[in-house]
């Protein structure tokens, strides 16, 4: 998972002042902990396990065995890899485990963890035999939980305020904000001018059936000039990251006051940042960041949920279905789509073949199996034909995956009729596209991005 610029730098920098409040699971009603041996399937495991209305929380292997025994669990899984044998393994795990005390599971390989029915049968009868767990995690409890604890945090005068962008994750924190503190809650959509066909009018008109109050800030040109000219992937990341946070930075000042800083992090987040105790997964984007004097503290109401508990609590909250279920979009947008030098005019052409494919996509009924399915625009020119006349034009590589959970991906088989329906409208109703490529590399070895 990846975050927005404002959250990755608050969770890697300490700013005075600055302290996370969350709404917190009922602790009495205890749950299982599962500690991470270093199993790439671990964060399915708590998954699976919330899937039977249990509620999972992950450790790291060496946690403090007072840590774990705070949390009142009904039973512990060890979670092993395939790094067992050089890697930490569960003999290393604090001496004082009450083990016989406490139901212990320990899988090897995240074996099971999968959606088989051998799997399921297992972790059922752990969780509901052993342990004894009631199903008692349900997101409509959580949402009224929430919605108190906010109550019960922000102070009937404090502002709010926020950073949105059509995400599903910043969108579901601030109505659930804003359904307790209303206009008390201030959101600034920075318009970096890299978001897809339409897209900016798009989120404007969601928010405002959400009733948010949103401050829209065109800082297209701003942003244009910025990466003017440049071509590295990893210097135009570093130059929108910093000039967001300052545009951000710009705007909230306006608002003067506001006692919080509201983000949308995840809990997936919490575990890679290594807040959750672990190792730091993500490595620090050299961002800039809020000025010191700001002084907010930082308010983080879904901190505890998975991916998918933010998208089902979506339309418990009146959130259509349509912004929940977007392709997970990156944050400098179209910028690390379209490589080579970015001009207004290649950003429209590649915004014209994405909307292009996406339309058709969705018209074969494929858009909400497919992870992601998005346009890249290559620094590459090609000869070609329009009549008689030679052309020298653009190319634009069409990809879709399959993925879990974007840490690997596989390439999406497209029906044939569908792709040569998107190469012929492409290329002949976008100006100065010339020929259309697919990408079919998995990740491993590819990323799924270009960029
Ligand atoms: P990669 O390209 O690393 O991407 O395979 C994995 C997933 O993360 C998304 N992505 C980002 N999301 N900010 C984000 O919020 C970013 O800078 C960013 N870069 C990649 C990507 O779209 C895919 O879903």
């Amino acid at each position: 998972m990846f975050m927005s610029y404002l959250t990755f730098y608050l969770m890697n920098t300490e700013v005075p002042g600055v302290r996370p409040q969350t709404v917190k699971h009922d602790e009495n009603s205890g749950g299982i902990v599962i500690l991470d041996l270093g199993s790439q399937y671990t964060q399915l495991l708590a998954r699976r396990i919330r899937e039977l209305e249990v509620y999972s929380e992950i450790l790291p292997w060496n946690a403090d065995m007072r840590e774990i025994m705070k949390k009142n669990p009904r039973g512990v899984i060890l979670s092993g890899g395939s790094r067992s044998t050089t890697g930490p393994d569960a003999t290393n795990i604090d001496e004082s485990m009450p083990r016989g005390k406490i139901p212990v599971l320990d899988i090897r390989y995240g074996m099971e963890a999968d959606a088989t029915e051998q799997g399921r049968e297992i972790l059922s009868n752990f969780l509901f035999g052993a342990c004894g767990c009631e199903p008692n995690w349900k997101l409509d409890d959580w949402v009224n939980r929430s919605l108190k604890s906010i109550k019960e945090t922000v102070g009937p005068d404090e502002q709010v305020i926020c950073g949105i962008s059509g995400g599903v994750d910043s969108t579901v924190s601030a109505t659930l904000v804003s359904k307790v503190i209303g206009d008390r809650l201030g959101c600034i959509f920075v318009d970096h001018g890299f978001m897809r066909k339409d897209e900016p009018r798009q989120v404007a008109d969601a928010y405002r059936e959400l009733n948010l109050r949103v401050t829209h800030v065109d800082a297209s040109e701003r942003f244009l000039e910025a990466i003017k000219g440049v071509t590295n992937p990893e210097k135009k990341r570093k130059i929108i990251g910093e000039l967001f946070v300052r545009v951000f930075e710009e705007e909230a000042r306006k608002f003067g006051g506001a006692k919080w800083l509201l983000q949308g992090t995840i809990y997936p987040d919490v575990i890679e940042s290594g807040q959750a105790g672990g190792d730091v997964i993500k490595s620090h984007h050299n961002v800039g960041g809020l000025p010191e004097d700001m002084k907010m503290s930082l308010l983080e109401p879904i901190r505890e949920l998975l991916k998918d508990e933010v998208r089902r609590i979506g339309p418990l909250l009146g959130i259509p279905e349509d912004l929940l279920k977007r392709h997970p979009f990156p944050g400098p947008g179209l910028a690390v789509r379209c490589l080579g030098e970015i001009t207004r005019e290649r950003l429209d052409t590649l915004r014209d073949a994405d909307s292009i494919f996406i339309s058709e996509i969705k018209d074969a009924g494929l858009y909400d199996e497919i992870w992601q399915a998005f346009c890249v625009l290559l620094p590459v020119r090609s000869v070609g034909m329009a009549g008689d006349a030679r052309t020298y034009d653009e190319t634009v590589v069409l990809r879709a995956v399959a993925s879990r959970d974007a840490m690997t991906a596989e390439s999406v088989c497209l029906p044939w009729g569908l792709v040569d329906k998107v190469t012929k409208r492409i290329c002949s109703e976008v100006p100065k596209v010339g020929r259309v490529v697919m990408d079919v590399t998995g990740k491993p070895p590819g990323t799924i991005e270009w960029e």
